[in-house]
């Protein structure tokens, strides 16, 4: 397929390009640490079937819908709305739908990176690992041998606490992505997925069998499918769940517009989206069959069995990744290298995300202002490090700043402000826009020739588009906004 010319002039080179470079958005930390975290605090089954559930009547829908509105307006998230609600002869204002989601993608870009710093933190400390493993001739032995548990549970709090540390982690990761996106669509962002996106496949199967056979595979099978028909019904693992859909397909925030813009017309939209979805979903869950081994074996049975029961949560949160798994590989054969690998493979992930997360305002600010793309690439990346930066300061103990100490913002410092912000209520409110707007405003036709669908599967689309995706995504912003609201 040849690149087709968006305002911009550029295209994706070719159909997998595409599909490695949206399925590189979605597959990251979402993947990674919000889905394992998420799962281990919502009991493990029921959440895993109801997020499968709501990828396919939910998340596939809207993400067909917002790839087909970009590659029908071939231009910027906010452009390629307004294209298409003028030819269906509708309001321009649905362009706020993208500019919406375009402000969630960049702000979720501001602590996504700090996030992905620690990541870089973690390969640093295990690099030096292996290293000295290598020279001391002890690479079958467990990782960070010379630290006490204490000490390797103490690495990320430490981190915490050390401002300058987790700025200057930041700052490379950010350096990182505006470097990919600075060279543009086919130079940069597009090599960036077509290298790490196979690389990050490799070392996840790896880390996987590795875990199937040195840690508790059984039981992490047990604890992420047993199905607990009760838990089903519980309306806070399903809003968890439906949330994650939305925020792990990188639904809601203008990319899969600006993704859909860079694909030819020779696509089949609607077979791509199945195909990111399918890699998304089958990421988050071997990403649970790679974690939850590893965790499981260092725990000791009375408390793998209350876990496993219900009885007792997992120790979710961020400090799944970057607290209880250092301590798993520390008692793992080959520890040090696997621990290397494993942050390694995060990395990838984060940074095939977070260069989709900047071209999403990038791609805008470029036409919007007429200016070269590494200028923006470097203003907006620089913007979201400063924002980011001066967020991260939230976990600095020593700093209590809480400014917002109101509705879902009560309690959260600056980092968990932007986090409720983008997921609770910028995301869905962007996807319901845009599920309203397709379903019901943009003209049919339009719709039709882009969509790719026909019979009784299209049929099925558009009743998802225009009844279930709406409803149910109402119904998680009202309780995102209103926790009293249900249970
Ligand atoms: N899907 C990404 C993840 O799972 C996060 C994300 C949400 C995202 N919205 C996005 C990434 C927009 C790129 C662009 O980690």
């Amino acid at each position: 397929m040849a690149g087709p010319a968006i305002e911009t002039g550029e295209g994706w080179s070719s159909r997998t390009a595409f599909v490695l470079a949206a399925v590189g958005s979605a597959v990251g930390l979402g993947n990674l640490v919000r889905f394992p975290a998420e799962a281990g605090a919502n009991g493990g089954g029921a959440f895993v079937i109801f997020y499968i559930f709501c990828v396919c009547l939910i998340g596939l829908p809207i993400l067909l819908s917002e790839t087909l509105v970009g590659r029908h307006g071939q231009s910027s998230a906010i452009e390629s709305f307004k294209k298409v609600a003028e030819e269906s002869r509708a309001s321009g204002w649905w362009s706020v739908a993208a500019g919406i989601g375009m402000v969630g993608a960049f702000l979720i870009l501001t602590y996504y990176s700090v996030l992905a710093g620690w990541i870089v933190h973690f390969i640093g400390i295990f690099f030096g690992d292996t290293i000295s493993a290598i020279g001391g001739n002890t690479l079958h032995s467990g990782a960070l041998t010379t630290y006490s548990v204490d000490q390797v549970q103490a690495i990320l709090p430490a981190l915490h606490g050390d401002s300058t540390q987790m700025l200057m982690m930041h700052g490379i990761f950010m350096a990182l992505t505006v470097l990919a996106v600075a060279r543009g669509v086919t130079g940069g962002i597009e090599k960036v997925a077509v290298w790490l996106m196979p690389i990050f496949f490799l070392l996840i199967i790896g880390i996987t069998v590795y875990g199937a056979f040195n840690g508790a595979f059984g039981a992490a099978l047990a604890f992420l499918f047993d199905f607990q028909p009760a838990r089903l019904l519980d309306p806070s693992v399903q809003l968890s769940a439906l949330g994650q859909a939305l925020f792990s397909l990188s639904l809601g925030s203008a990319l899969m517009i600006t993704y859909g813009a860079y694909a030819s017309k020779d696509v089949n939209l609607a077979k791509t989206s199945v195909q990111i979805a399918a890699a998304d979903t089958s990421v988050a869950i071997i990403a649970g069959l790679a974690i939850f081994p590893i965790i499981f074996a260092t725990l000791a049975p009375a408390s793998l069995q209350a876990i496993l029961d219900g009885k007792e949560q997992v120790q979710g949160g961020l400090g799944l990744l970057f607290v209880s798994l250092p301590v798993a590989f520390q008692s793992m054969p080959g520890g040090s290298i696997i621990g290397l690998l494993f942050f390694i493979m995060v990395f990838f992930a984060a940074l095939t995300s977070s260069v989709a997360l900047l071209e999403a305002s990038v791609s805008w600010a470029i036409t919007r202002f007429n200016k070269p793309r590494w200028l923006v690439a470097i203003v907006l990346g620089g913007a979201a490090f400063l924002i980011g930066g001066w967020a991260s300061f939230s976990f600095n103990s020593q700093i209590d700043f809480k400014p917002l100490d109101f509705m879902i913002f009560s309690g959260q410092p600056v980092f968990g402000i932007i986090d409720e912000l983008t997921a609770k209520i910028l995301l869905p409110i962007s996807a319901l826009l845009v599920a309203v707007f397709v379903g019901w405003v943009a003209d049919r036709q339009l719709i039709d020739s882009e969509n790719g669908l026909s019979g009784g599967i299209h049929r099925t689309w558009l009743f998802l588009v225009r009844w279930l995706c709406p409803a149910v995504i109402t119904i998680i912003l009202l309780t995102g906004l209103f926790p009293g609201l249900i249970g």
